[in-house]
């Protein structure tokens, strides 16, 4: 049985991806399914923390115990998370959000009358960076997913979006990244260390996360 090290904490998990419409029946995602970031959600509840869970669209049922909000795109992921912000000590960001949304949306949906159809996209607000602008004396977690230079990658968001904790995981690994039951991980620290974790399921690459979080936590409140 796990200790209940993280009462007194609440955790802001994101999961799941976002969708980005295109018209009333189309939209841009990924193939995020939520069951990384539930497995963290549920985990933490596990240990103590009040969890609140920000969740795209996903086939996953409401964890027990957990605030779910449920959101599409990523403007509405970004509300939702700086709402839940200013209360949260830790926030950790699992989901896969898109990283450009549709100039345009359709209101009607657009007829198969070409042969090819471009479509404009325009970025989408880097949500874990704005929390990193915004981070205070929480912990931030943040989840790179790449397909090759992992770590040059993941190190450059470690910086860039001012994580104390970057999970990375390279998505074209079997048995890692999207909609699978396990993955595969480094884990990159502020002060340059790196944890190479082998293949685990998503719960208990969760609670190991959690575990690094507690340390955090406590080195944060011996400072
Ligand atoms: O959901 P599963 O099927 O279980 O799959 C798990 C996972 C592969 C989705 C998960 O392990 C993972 O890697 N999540 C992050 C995916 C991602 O969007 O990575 P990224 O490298 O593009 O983004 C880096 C970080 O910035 C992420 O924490 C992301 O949430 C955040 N981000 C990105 C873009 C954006 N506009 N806003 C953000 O907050």
């Amino acid at each position: 049985l796990t200790p209940p090290d993280l009462a007194g904490e609440r955790i802001l998990v994101t999961a799941g991806p976002t969708r980005e419409e295109v018209d009333p029946v189309r939209y841009v995602s990924n193939h995020s399914s939520g069951k990384m970031g539930y497995a963290i959600a549920r985990a933490a509840w596990r240990r103590g923390a009040e969890v609140v869970l920000v969740s795209g669209p996903t086939c996953l049922p409401d964890p027990w115990g957990i605030g779910v909000v449920r959101v599409e795109s990523a403007m509405e992921m970004r509300d939702a998370v700086m709402a839940e912000l200013p209360a949260s000590t830790v926030v950790v960001k699992a989901a896969a959000v898109a990283d450009y949304r549709p100039t345009t949306r359709s209101a009607a949906k657009i007829k198969k009358r070409t042969d090819s159809l471009s479509l404009d996209l325009e970025k989408n607000p880097d949500i874990l960076a704005e929390v990193g602008r915004m981070k205070g004396d929480r912990v931030v977690v943040g989840f790179a997913a790449e397909t090759g230079e992992l770590l040059e990658n993941a190190r450059i968001k470690l910086t860039e979006k001012n994580v104390d904790l970057m999970v990375a995981n390279d998505v074209s690994l079997e048995g890692a990244g999207f909609n699978v039951e396990t993955n595969i991980a480094k884990l990159l620290f502020r002060d340059g260390t790196v944890e190479e974790l082998s293949l685990m399921t998503k719960g208990a690459m969760a609670d190991l996360i959690l575990d690094r979080v507690a340390a955090l936590r406590q080195k944060q409140s011996r400072q």
